[in-house]
């Protein structure tokens, strides 16, 4: 499996004015912007013909991944050997594409634009705006490429546990059993806590056949207008062609950059790990907490 699809067409409503006119895949967390986490957790996992979904305003993602010549001459030119260092990620070996979703018509329609892309193969969709982990470059990929081989199945899902107060915000899994790689009964699209059926939510990561394709074709858009990437997930549990859900670990926190309290916390975190200004960061706020 070598197919990665990222879909960052989204209009980001959530963060604006920050994202007026600028993508929310590219707001920094820490040093880097959103996307290249996820690009270079791809990448350490294998996954190296890349394939992006975007739209309106995102062209700072295909600049970000493509090679700045000149700002590399001048780097060389000026001895800034250190600064050079830090664009280290446009040498990995992967070829990046990208397309361009037409119509906003919600994260399903965004992974059926990847349709021709992938082919009969397997594919994994990392979504756009969630980084998994702050100190570890995330395996779960790995571990879920080995599931779905272990599986006759059609999809295998990232899910993380989530505090009760999140449950009602996200799909949350019902598994079948609590194996490390656990069969999905149906996915509660934001339930009530009384009426959830664990507390694992679905977390930002897929692998799916092309299976996908077929099941969200015969998905209708929901009440917003959208076709929901959930729901043809439920259509491929109904129809019992096997999904299966893989739980992330503790070191594999979701930062999901969607909305502001998240965002705020995700670059705060990265900010405070960060091996040169952290400690300095961390004295300054201690001078904030005195007043
Ligand atoms: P979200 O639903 O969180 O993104 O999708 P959004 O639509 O940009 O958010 P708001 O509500 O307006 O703030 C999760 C990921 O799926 C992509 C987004 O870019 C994001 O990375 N996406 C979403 C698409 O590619 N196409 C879509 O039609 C919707």
């Amino acid at each position: 499996m070598k197919n990665a699809v990222i879909p960052v067409a989204g209009l980001g409503t959530r963060l604006l004015p920050a994202t007026k006119s600028q993508p929310k895949e590219m707001l920094p967390v820490g040093r880097k912007p959103v996307v290249q986490y996820i690009v270079e957790e791809l990448i350490h996992v294998g996954m190296n013909e890349i394939l992006f979904i975007t739209g309106p305003g995102k062209t700072s993602i295909e600049n970000h991944f493509g090679i700045n010549h000149e700002l590399v001459q001048i780097l060389r030119e000026t001895g800034k050997e250190e600064l050079l260092a830090e664009l280290g990620f446009d040498r990995f070996q992967a070829q990046y594409y990208f397309t361009r979703q037409r119509q906003l018509l919600g994260l399903g329609h965004a992974v059926q634009c990847a349709r021709s892309f992938v082919g009969s193969d397997p594919f994994v969709v990392a979504l756009g705006d969630s980084i998994i982990g702050l100190h570890t470059k995330s395996d779960v990929i790995k571990r879920m490429q080995r599931c779905f081989a272990a599986y006759d199945c059609a999809a295998v899902l990232a899910f993380e546990e989530v505090p009760d107060d999140e449950i009602p915000l996200f799909g949350i899994a019902k598994p079948k059993n609590h194996d490390l790689c656990f069969e999905l009964l149906d996915i509660v699209e934001k339930p009530d806590l009384s009426d959830a059926p664990s507390n694992l939510a679905v977390a930002a990561r897929y692998i799916f056949t092309p299976a996908i394709f077929d099941a969200l074709d015969r998905t209708k858009p929901g009440k917003d207008g959208e076709i929901q990437l959930t729901d043809a997930i439920k259509l491929l549990i109904e129809e019992g062609k096997g999904v299966y859900g893989v739980q992330l670990t503790k070191d594999e926190h979701r930062y999901d950059v969607g909305n502001f309290e998240a965002y705020f916390r995700a670059f705060t975190e990265f900010a405070l790990a960060d091996e040169k200004h952290g400690a300095a960061l961390r004295e300054y706020i201690a001078t904030l907490n005195k007043d």
